[in-house]
């Protein structure tokens, strides 16, 4: 843990969510909150209904009940770019970066986002053409920064798909970090890493969170790792919520024990 924690007040509220496909109940009647600058753990077993969750907190399913308060806005309704627009960034269980395209490029193209002129308008060389140039070059610095940030300027140029998964892991990051997001959400971004990579990926976690003060959403399923840089955890198995609390807390929880820290460990 990184020093002195600066933990504030609550920025999302999930409220008595509740998501169904077809007769599978993924999750009945979730409830938590996550406080400003906080890392805040999702665990549970697979299937849990963790990548559900997420998928609900940026939009990509709508929750048949309950809601889901950002900074006050309600966003049970919206979809994933209006709530990437609230400032919600995140990296997916499984990469979603374009293999065949270079590192650079696939942590520009998170800045999407955040570009205001458009390719129309360049390729028109209007009046707004110097603009829209201008904008590039700042979108490119800022990328620059998170690659040196993240230490892969060795392969900026590389296309993603030849790295080691554990640096494509980081690229996608880079790519959630290049929306500058006030929350960021990783879906088990350490999943597959060996040991060192692993630590690595906490140090870059850590150094978002003090650096930039996002706050950080993760799913993680190295209980080591949730144990070492997060604040608070929220325990899911098939799909209710079965703990909440400390790391230290809810280690010590007998159901937690029994319903996932029994099974693998
Ligand atoms: N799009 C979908 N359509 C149908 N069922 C789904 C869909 N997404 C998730 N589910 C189901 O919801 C339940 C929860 O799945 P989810 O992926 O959220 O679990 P998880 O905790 O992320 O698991 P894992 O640790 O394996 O990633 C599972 O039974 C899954 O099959
Ligand atoms: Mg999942």
């Amino acid at each position: 843990m990184s020093g002195e924690r600066r933990i504030g007040e609550v920025v999302l509220e999930v409220r008595n969510i509740s998501l169904r496909f077809g007769g599978v109940k993924a999750l009945t009647d979730i409830s938590f909150d996550v406080r400003e600058h906080e890392v805040r753990a999702i665990i549970g077993p697979n299937g849990a209904g963790k990548s559900s969750m997420l998928n609900c907190i940026n939009g990509v399913y709508a929750p048949q009940e309950g809601q889901i308060h950002f900074r006050g806005q309600a966003f049970s309704a919206m979809n994933s770019r209006q709530v990437a627009e609230l400032g919600v960034a995140r990296t997916f269980q499984n990469l979603a970066l374009f293999k065949g395209m270079s590192v650079l490029d696939n942590i520009m193209s998170g800045r999407n986002l955040r570009m205001h002129t458009n390719l129309f308008q360049q390729a028109l060389r209007n009046p707004w053409f110097g603009a829209a140039e201008r904008e590039e070059t700042e979108h490119r610095e800022f990328v620059e920064k998170i690659i040196d940030f993240l230490e892969i300027q060795a392969w900026r140029k590389t296309p993603v798909g030849r790295l080691p998964y554990g640096l494509q892991k980081r690229v996608d990051l880079g790519r959630a970090l290049a929306m500058e997001p006030q929350m960021l959400l990783l879906d088990e971004p350490m999943a597959g890493m060996n040991v060192e990579e692993k630590q690595d990926m906490s140090r870059f976690i850590l150094d978002v969170n003090d650096e930039y003060g996002t706050t950080i959403i993760l799913i993680e399923h190295d209980m080591g790792v949730v144990m070492d840089i997060s604040d608070r955890v929220v325990v899911l198995d098939y799909g209710k919520k079965i703990g909440d609390g400390t790391p230290q807390e809810v280690r010590s929880s007998p159901e937690v024990i029994s319903a996932y820290l029994g099974a693998s460990h």
